[in-house]
């Protein structure tokens, strides 16, 4: 995937390093990124927390599994390629220090690229005032270390259920990897679920999966197509019959198969599974990714316009999904991904449209996530909401304001389609399982709405 953003290319050189330091410029550093065979941290992965620290014990092995030199106390001479804190047995503020002491002394020895994962617990299921306080503290704590590393570090905060630890080790893995390069500043909520559970290839964690992709042409659909299928899903790649060609081109690449269809075209569920059963056997996995902008102040914009951005962004996913959430569509242990986006988090001058469907994607969210007929059938639904990513799409905006989207986030950079994919594939992993109802942003911690 080209890479639009020639800024942090001049700065990555010795020279434009140089500069940008003299004159005080944003200096983004080029981000580490998941190639088979690379080690999970570069560095020692230093463990530590309060009290009897139960989600590290339930974790320690499986990070070690996954190839991370587990360490206690800060090397003298290494960096750090993470740093994992477990606050799950916090009762108080006061117990907060032990993040600080932790933290602290670790934050002065990290190496490029390096985590920190914070693990708590849920705040809403806290009990009494005090313990509720720090559980949410650990939000504010993470979110502002975020803001203070350097150097394409990433802070991120996951909260695992009472008794079910060992099963966020597919998070906190995932978030020490490379794979979640541009994830920062985020809270993933894990449910209860099976503990320890590692794909049986971690290079190929999809084997045997199919997943449907919409909008899949180009930008950030191809991207999901190839990450899934590198993954090993057997991708079902939809788009509207005027990209065919494009289409085509991607559904070879990952040896999947291509369907024109409009996903505002009634019938656009049916046919997305009757392809899929009929072609593959079946469908585990649907991300639903096409997506459109339609830009214009909230006073200018016309019934058509208002109409195009809520029929594509969000009514068709409503309309496919009787057809792909029923019975005969998604199999058990199915996964479904919506891509939202920030600016439904947000808000954004011109986008009231765009804003109002991607905000109604993550009430979808909630909706699948607590709807018991799916949750019975072991059908997890989650989000994630790009904030901004090197695309078409955003190509199309005028410079100086794409500048300040590229800019105004915490790794000072925009993000790559890859970076959106790796977090999809992350959830439609069949080991998520204790994952639903999450809206994560993939957004380099972007000031807009943080
Ligand atoms: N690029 C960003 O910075 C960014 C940020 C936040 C969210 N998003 C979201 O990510 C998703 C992908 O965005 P992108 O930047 O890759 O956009 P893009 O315009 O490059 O690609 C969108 C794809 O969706 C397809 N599509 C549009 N309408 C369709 C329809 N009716 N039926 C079938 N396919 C249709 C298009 O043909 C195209 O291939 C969208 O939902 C977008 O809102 C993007």
């Amino acid at each position: 995937m080209a890479h639009r953003d020639g800024y942090t290319a001049f700065v990555s050189s010795t020279a434009g390093r140089r500069i940008a330091s003299t004159i005080g410029l944003p200096q983004p550093v080029a981000l580490r990124r998941h190639v088979p065979g690379r080690p999970l941290v570069d560095g020692p992965l230093l463990v530590g927390g309060h009290g009897d620290t139960p989600a590290l014990t339930a974790l320690c092995a499986g990070l070690e599994g996954a190839g991370a030199a587990v360490v206690t106390e800060v090397p003298e001479e290494a960096r750090l390629g993470g740093v994992v804190v477990d606050l799950t047995a916090a009762e108080t503020p006061a117990d907060l220090e032990s993040l600080r002491s932790t933290l602290a002394p670790a934050l002065k020895r990290l190496g490029r690229c390096a985590r920190v994962v914070v693990v708590g617990r849920d705040p809403a299921l806290a009990g009494t005032a005090a313990r509720r306080a720090a559980r949410r503290a650990l939000e504010g704590i993470t979110r502002s270390v975020a803001k203070e590393l350097r150097s394409g570090a990433t802070a991120n905060l996951v909260l695992v259920a009472d008794g079910s630890e060992g099963a966020a080790l597919g998070t906190v893995t995932f978030l020490l990897s490379a794979r979640s390069a541009y994830v920062d500043g985020q809270v993933f909520r894990g449910g209860p679920g099976a503990a320890g559970l590692v794909p049986d290839d971690v290079d190929r964690p999809l084997a045997g999966k199919v997943a449907v992709v919409t909008g899949a042409a180009r930008g950030i659909g191809a991207d999901i197509a190839r990450t899934l299928g590198r993954d090993g899903a057997t991708v079902v790649c939809v788009d509207v019959p005027a990209s065919g060609a494009q289409l085509a081109a991607v559904a070879n690449e990952v040896g999947g198969t291509a369907l024109q269809v409009d996903v505002t075209a009634e019938d656009a569920g049916r046919r997305i599974v009757d392809h899929a059963v009929g072609r593959h056997g079946g469908v585990d996995i649907v991300v639903h990714n096409a997506g459109i902008t339609r830009d214009k102040l909230l006073a200018n914009t016309d019934a058509e316009r208002w109409a195009g951005v809520l029929e594509v962004n969000l009514l068709s996913i409503l309309r496919m999904n009787e057809a792909l959430l029923a019975p005969d569509g998604l199999r058990d242990g199915g996964r479904v991904v919506l891509v939202s986006s920030i600016a439904g988090i947000a808000g954004n001058r011109g986008q009231s449209s765009y804003a109002a469907s991607k905000a109604g994607v993550i009430g979808l969210v909630d909706a699948y996530a607590a709807d018991e007929a799916l949750r019975s059938r072991g059908i997890t639904t989650n989000a994630v909401a790009p904030g901004f990513i090197e695309t078409e799409m955003t190509a199309r905006i005028p410079l100086a304001t794409r500048e300040i989207g590229r800019r105004l986030n915490s790794l000072n950079q925009g993000g790559l389609p890859v970076d959106v994919a790796e977090t999809i594939a992350f959830f439609a992993a069949p080991e998520q399982a204790a994952l639903s109802g999450n809206v994560v942003r993939v957004c380099g911690q972007s000031l807009l709405g943080a």
